[in-house]
């Protein structure tokens, strides 16, 4: 796409939309070339799609090996700018005299400063807090019991380098879920910022910020149960739970949700309850099994 001021006052910019592969080389070109480029990405960096694979196919070259160079060419480029975390809004005018609006959305760090360390995202309120219901007066209230078990899984851990998680842990074994006013404790009394507390939290799965059942029902639709019939296995358990896939029956007995693979693909179709495994399984067993557990 030319840009181009007025038809007869040329000067040859060019924007470039999308900072994957393509976009990267498009702009390198036009850029050795002379052209002034506007490289727009709506991502915070360019890069694509290939930054995250390792081969690429048909040849099985390495991706970063393809991309890298490109990516500091253009990061270098005298003649490409780069506009990142930014989308066309619109576009105006005829071949000849283009004209683009582009938004840019707010980084809330000064890129010129930035130096892709990544420790703003441990403080960062917005990715942290968004797992999170909105913290009510209500949510953040304990009653004395609760209060009393929370200090005692603390005390547990009085002391200890790395306590965070264990903590967490222990929180999780007690009430199958971590409460919000929970974890706004333990930031408190482990003098961690809830921000990074919300962190660690929601990088395990063992973890889970909604209440959960006493039992963890795992269906696996990794490729050897799916090929066996695990996708009729899943809908046979949400029928006999009568929920969805994460979600947790009202008596707060069973949860469901899906797994890649259990590590028993001899034994496909697979689901787990708990820690006990179910393998050759069918639907017409899916009754009996649950019904061992209420
Ligand atoms: S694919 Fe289901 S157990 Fe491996």
């Amino acid at each position: 796409m030319v840009e181009e001021q007025a038809t007869n006052s040329k000067i040859g910019a060019v924007l470039v939309v999308g900072g994957g592969i393509g976009g990267m080389q498009a702009s390198l070109d036009l850029a050795n070339a002379g052209f002034k480029v506007y490289l727009v990405e709506k991502s915070p960096a360019i890069g694509g799609v290939m930054s995250q694979l390792d081969k690429t196919f048909p040849t099985n070259d390495c991706a970063m090996c393809t991309l890298a160079p490109r990516m500091v060419e253009c990061g270098n480029h005298i003649n490409v700018e780069k506009l990142t975390y930014s989308e066309v809004e619109s576009i105006d005018g005829t071949p000849g005299a283009f004209k683009v609006r582009v938004r840019k959305k707010a980084r809330s760090v000064d890129p010129d400063k930035c130096t892709g360390c990544g420790e703003c995202m441990e403080s960062c309120l917005v990715r942290n807090y968004a797992y999170l219901k909105p913290l009510t007066p209500e949510l953040l209230e304990l009653a004395p019991d609760e209060t009393a078990e929370i200090d005692r899984i603390l005390s547990e851990h009085e002391g200890e380098k790395g306590a965070l998680l264990p903590v967490l842990q222990g929180i999780n074994a007690h009430y199958n879920w971590l409460p919000p006013a929970a974890v706004s404790k333990v930031s408190e009394a482990l003098d961690v910022p809830l921000a990074r507390v919300l962190r660690i939290a929601t990088f395990y799965n063992m973890f889970s910020f909604e209440p959960r059942g006493e039992l963890m029902v795992r269906v696996c639709l990794g490729t050897a149960c799916y090929v066996k019939g695990g996708r009729r296995i899943l809908e046979a358990v949400k029928r006999q739970l009568n929920i969805e896939v994460g979600g947790t029956t009202e008596d707060l007995r069973f949860s469901l949700e899906t797994v890649s693979c259990l590590g028993c693909c001899g034994q496909s179709p697979v689901m787990t309850v708990n820690d006990d495994i179910y393998g050759y399984l069918a639907q017409d067993k899916i009754p009996d099994i649950l019904a061992s557990y209420t």
